[in-house]
């Protein structure tokens, strides 16, 4: 399909889960996982408030930013990879992350 890119993400048991998620819906990663039942909470909605979305990006894509709101949440968030963990909510999908692999982190609650 058009307007769609592959993600891999990398579930809590080492399942490998290859999604295609849509460039042209304004969706962020967080949401993308929750449309295919993968066992992203996201309850706070994607507001960078919870951390239940936090993941490890594992391939080598240059994301954008991150913004205050995300870095202090992962401030507060358990199991932080200083070099790899983003919240999945702060990830919109756009072209050019065709290809990302993501890990989800441990759940902390
Ligand atoms: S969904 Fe709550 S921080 Fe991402």
């Amino acid at each position: 399909m058009e307007d769609t890119i592959k993600i891999t993400v990398i579930d809590r048991e080492d399942q490998e889960h290859i999604l295609e998620a849509p460039t042209d819906m304004n969706m962020n990663l967080m949401e993308v996982c929750k449309s295919y039942d993968l066992p992203v909470k996201g309850t706070c909605g994607g507001m960078a408030l919870c951390s239940t979305c936090h993941c490890y990006v594992e391939s080598d894509h240059e994301l954008a930013e991150m913004s205050e709101d995300e870095e202090d949440m992962l401030d507060q968030a358990f199991f932080v990879d200083d070099e790899k963990s983003r919240l999945g909510c702060q990830i919109h999908i756009s072209e050019g992350l065709d290809g990302l692999v993501v890990k989800l982190a441990p759940e902390a609650e």
